[in-house]
């Protein structure tokens, strides 16, 4: 905006002096409006072509603005609501997946995809729980993938995926404690939280997602709106001082999302009948208006796997349900950065 006003201040000096010192060359009144209405018109149409030369203008601004400070950026809160933009981008072949951030949008809210060792100074000394069903499953593994190494990470796998069971981990070289204990329903979640409201010390991060199964098996949105409230109630005590009177951190919360469904991939008939878009919906909107996130005076930060999936698209599932790793891969990295930026604000 700022260079904008400089060019076209700049501009109307040009047209005014230029003739202005060429009537020092004494030329004739007729002349100088001739030579001043081509200048004009010169500008003009450099000014209305430039922006289709990216370079050229680029060049224009950047030589009259400040280059960029180097110093590590501050990003407000307000930049939460752009982490889920990133892009897929198409596989060169069957192995090729991978995503990236898209540039943001604000240039305070840049995205950082954090590496194996960054991720562990974040994480550095925290206890991890996370609960949920399998896309919460798929979230650990995509945890798990980034602070182990290859040959550690295909012995936990087949841990990890003993279907419908617990799992805990310890990881030294950061010393991370994660534990995932497998809840399908919410009232599953509910219970695990109940369990922290008496405890010393409390997880730093927290994990819950479910709906999937009480879609499959209860089918009835409202029923799955009571359940979440019930969550939330239960999520929101663990901000009160506890009984044993002891000071202790409140966690990070995050509520991992479900996933878009594509129906016609679903592997059972039962499914497909149930888990319809307009369920898929109505579930969604139980969420939106559940009150488990901070817009709405909860204290969860949604891990928005629907979006994701989205964007990702039919090509990136093949039941229709569960999504190749770099859908969870970058729902950790929202998480990063949303840690990030909460820390960044206590300072
Ligand atoms: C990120 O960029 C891609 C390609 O430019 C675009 O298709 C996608 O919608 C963007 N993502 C979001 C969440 O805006
Ligand atoms: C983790 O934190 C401890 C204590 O603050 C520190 O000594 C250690 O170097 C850190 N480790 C990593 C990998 O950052
Ligand atoms: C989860 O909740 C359901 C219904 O409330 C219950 O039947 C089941 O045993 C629970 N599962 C676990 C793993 O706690
Ligand atoms: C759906 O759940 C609500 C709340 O639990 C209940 O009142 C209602 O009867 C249920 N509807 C059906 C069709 O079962």
């Amino acid at each position: 905006m700022v260079a904008a006003a400089q060019i076209g201040v700049l501009a109307a000096c040009v047209v005014l002096f230029v003739p202005m010192g060429m009537a020092g060359w004494h030329l004739s009144r007729n002349k100088m409006l001739f030579f001043s209405g081509v200048l004009f018109i010169t500008l003009a149409i450099c000014i209305h072509i430039a922006p289709y030369f990216p370079a050229a203008s680029h060049f224009l601004i950047s030589s009259l603005t400040p280059s960029s400070s180097s110093s590590p950026p501050f990003r407000p809160s307000s930049c939460l609501s752009f982490l889920h933009d990133v892009s897929f981008l198409p596989p060169v072949s069957p192995s090729s997946f991978d995503w990236l951030p898209n540039r943001s949008r604000s240039a305070d809210c840049d995205f950082q995809k954090l590496s194996r060792s960054d991720a562990g100074e974040l994480l550095n000394g925290s206890w991890i729980v996370v609960s949920g069903d399998s896309q919460a499953r798929l979230f650990v593994l995509a945890l798990l993938r980034l602070l182990l190494d290859r040959s550690s990470v295909e012995v936990v796998e087949g841990d990890l995926f003993r279907r419908h069971s617990d799992y805990h981990i310890m990881i030294s070289e950061y010393a991370v404690k994660l534990d995932f204990v497998w809840s399908p329903y919410e009232s599953n979640i509910t219970s695990v939280i109940q369990q922290f409201h008496d405890s010393i010390r409390l997880p730093e991060v927290l994990i819950f997602g479910s709906g999937l199964w009480h879609m499959l098996h209860t089918n009835n949105a409202s029923d799955y709106s009571e359940a979440l409230a019930s969550v939330r109630r239960s999520a929101a005590s663990m901000f009160y001082p506890s009984s044993s009177g002891l000071p202790s951190q409140p966690p990070h919360m995050f509520w991992l999302g479900m996933p878009t469904l594509v129906n016609s991939m679903l592997n059972t008939e039962e499914k497909k009948k149930k888990m319809s878009r307009k369920v898929w919906e109505a579930y969604e909107q139980e969420v939106h208006g559940s009150g488990l996130f901070m817009q709405s005076g909860g204290h969860f930060l949604l891990l928005d796997i629907g979006s994701l999936s989205w964007n990702c698209g039919e090509q990136c599932t093949i039941d229709g349900m569960h999504y190749k790793s770099i859908v969870y891969e970058a729902a950790l990295h929202v998480m990063f950065n949303a840690l990030l930026i909460e820390s960044q604000q206590k300072i």
